[in-house]
């Protein structure tokens, strides 16, 4: 089935335009537009009418299993920054050393592994600037197989140090030059924040019973956030991380309480982080992962500044924190919380964002209402408020305050009765229209013995392949309380003949979508995730190695634009403003499939990106070109 075209979109940034507007023309062109014009948000749809955006321009490549990075005719794609690389925070940092024995020292002034979530942040601040700026991205988790000489083997505090170290985000400084992007080295604005840097907690949740711990009796202060998984951004130039599946790195080996149950604890860590440092054991710190699974928010262009966990947004296993500014100046952020049977969510500001004053928008995260999304299956749907003393949300129901709401996200939104949806990922949002689509990566518990059935927005039961949703805010409010919603995509091949493997849509296969983003001409582009279990096994040879698509604005069709190395997941979609230059990272290439990497054989299923004979796969960011230096996608 074909399905019908997105609806028209526009440049919102125009290339080369410079941006250091001053009130009065704030005031001229209204709060919302010249917010958005000036930041490249999703902005006032009552903005004058611009072109739609062109067809795609591209020859699809067709499905892979090389070890190698494809990109269609007329595209260069390099390496740009890889796990290890120097992050360039100050002359003569250490190098990457190919046989892994850099220390945890040197870790923690190098790229971390698996990068996820990326955001390309313009130099100087408030310019449009496409040659010149910040990338901030998260290392969402890491392979001690391949971060060690002699992977889990020996494990001591020292090796603990430096897998905490290959986590968290980086921050580097990056220039277009002679026809090439480099990272500058050094850089003032080169930065690493790991699994051990000091975050401030704020907002309702700060300083709650929940939050405190033997070493924070304050509950103000957590060390370091990890597990971060796509991503956000705001209108003055900071970057939110999502602490996405923090619980792997606790156990409690004794009994776990129903939080502790809820947040998928376990009796063992996947890392082992609790031999180095006590704290990851959740039994005899139970309040610490409560310390966890939330948005961060950092400042890319002030390197000394903490990052700041905005408790406001919830705690759940974060994935997105997509902006979307309101016609009246205030900002919605769209969050999911990738798990089976776990849900969607919006905070919704309190007050306007400053467009002009950025200190004054400090705080803004700190003050607002969290609501969790009801699909019904009429193709309406409704923004719950996750709000102590409202509906359910009371003593009664073990809800004393906000803190509590907050802390216990998960058990709030399950009494408000919000929509059981199959593990949300990235959320993206029409930077014109305020259009918002949801990536559904699957969940095979979809209909099983016990579980829940199929619905409207979860149509299929044992959902193998995942689906995108999306839908408009009613008068294209983000802060609107009710919406429209309606399937956008089942994934699949299409021409497949059994309908569980065949999707309803146009063009090429792919499958569990989970990178979404719109570029700046409004066209959706979609990257995927097959879990390297599944990858070019049994029925998912139908869709190779991971990939990125677009969705062709006129047809619909989806049309395969590239194609990721082995084993690798393929994430982190962003461009500069004129959309000439795209940066993706490709995440864990070799992984096998819930497991460590062999030390002794590192290169056994990947040896991408350096391909050297003594070399080990590494996640990096890839930057890609258009040969004639034309527009990403035309
Ligand atoms: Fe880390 Fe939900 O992807
Ligand atoms: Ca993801
Ligand atoms: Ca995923
Ligand atoms: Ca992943």
């Amino acid at each position: 089935m074909l399905r019908k075209p997105l609806p028209q979109q526009s440049f919102l940034m125009e290339s080369g335009r410079a941006h250091s507007p001053s009130r009065r023309q704030f005031l001229e062109a209204g709060l919302a537009t010249a917010v958005a014009a000036a930041f490249g948000l999703p902005g006032c749809a009552t903005t004058t009418a611009r072109p739609a955006p062109p067809p795609l321009g591209f020859r699809a490549v067709p499905l892979s299993a090389a070890d190698s990075f494809v990109v269609p005719e007329g595209y260069r794609a390099v390496a740009l920054f890889a796990w290890g690389d120097p992050v360039g925070a100050s002359a003569g940092s250490p190098a990457f050393r190919f046989d892994a024995s850099n220390t945890a020292a040197d870790q923690t002034l190098q790229a971390g592994m698996h990068h996820d979530g990326m955001q390309f942040y313009p130099l100087p601040y408030g310019a449009a600037t496409a040659t010149h700026g910040l990338l901030a991205m998260n290392h969402e988790y890491h392979d001690d197989g391949l971060l060690f000489v002699d992977g889990t083997a020996n494990w001591s505090a020292a090796k603990v140090a430096k897998s905490m170290a290959s986590e968290g985000v980086s921050v580097i400084e990056v220039k277009f030059e002679d026809g090439s992007w480099r990272v500058v080295r050094p850089s003032r604005f080169g930065r690493r924040i790991t699994a051990a840097t000091p975050c401030t907690i704020s907002g309702p949740a700060a300083g709650a019973d929940l939050m405190r711990t033997a070493a924070d009796p304050s509950g103000r202060e957590a060390l370091g956030t990890f597990a971060g998984c796509a991503h956000g951004w705001t209108p003055w130039g900071t970057y939110l991380t999502c602490e996405e599946n923090f619980q792997e790195r606790f156990m409690n080996a004794g009994t776990r309480d129903a939080l502790q149950m809820r947040d998928l604890i376990q009796p063992k860590s996947r890392y082992n982080w609790e031999r180095g440092e006590e704290r990851f054991d959740a039994g005899k710190h139970p309040n610490e992962p409560n310390r966890f699974g939330w948005v961060v928010e950092i400042d890319p262009y002030e390197p000394q500044a903490k990052p700041v966990k905005r408790t406001a947004l919830g705690r759940c296993c974060h994935e997105s924190a997509t902006p979307s500014l309101g016609p009246d100046g205030r900002l919605a952020f769209y969050t999911g919380d990738d798990k089976v049977f776990e849900y969607i969510y919006k905070f919704v500001c309190r007050d306007k964002v400053d467009p002009v004053n950025r200190a004054a928008n400090r705080d803004l995260l700190d003050h607002g209402t969290l609501y969790v999304a009801r699909f019904d299956a009429d193709g309406s749907g409704t923004w719950l408020p996750l709000v102590h003393g409202q509906g359910p949300l009371t003593a009664a129901n073990g809800f004393r305050d906000q803190a509590d709401v907050l802390v216990k996200t998960r058990f709030a939104a399950d009494r408000v009765g919000a929509t059981k949806m199959d593990r949300p990922e990235w959320i993206a949002v029409n930077e014109q229209t305020r259009e918002v689509v949801v990536t559904l990566t699957y969940n095979a518990d979809r209909g099983a013995k016990d579980k829940p059935g199929p619905d409207g927005p979860n149509p299929r039961v044992n959902n193998q392949l995942g689906q995108l949703v999306r839908w408009r805010e009613t008068n294209d409010d983000p802060a609107a309380t009710t919406f429209r919603w309606e399937l956008l995509a089942l994934a699949g091949d299409p021409s497949a003949k059994d309908p569980q493997w065949r999707g309803n849509f146009a063009g090429d296969a792919f499958a569990n979508p989970d990178g979404v983003r719109f570029d700046p001409l409004g066209r959706l582009w979609v990257m995927t995730d097959v879990s390297p279990t599944r990858l070019n096994k049994g029925e998912f040879t139908l869709f190779g190695n991971n990939q990125m698509l677009a969705v062709d604005p006129q047809t619909g069709a989806f049309r395969r634009f590239l194609t990721g190395p082995v084993g690798c997941e393929i994430t982190g979609l962003c461009f500069t403003p004129d959309g000439r230059t795209a940066f993706v990272n490709v995440q864990h290439p070799g992984e096998i499939g819930g497991e460590t990497s062999d030390p002794k054989d590192p290169r056994k299923n990947s040896n991408w990106p350096d391909y050297r004979p003594d070399g080990r796969p590494r996640s990096a960011t890839v930057v890609i070109r258009r040969n004639d230096g034309g527009v990403i996608g035309s």
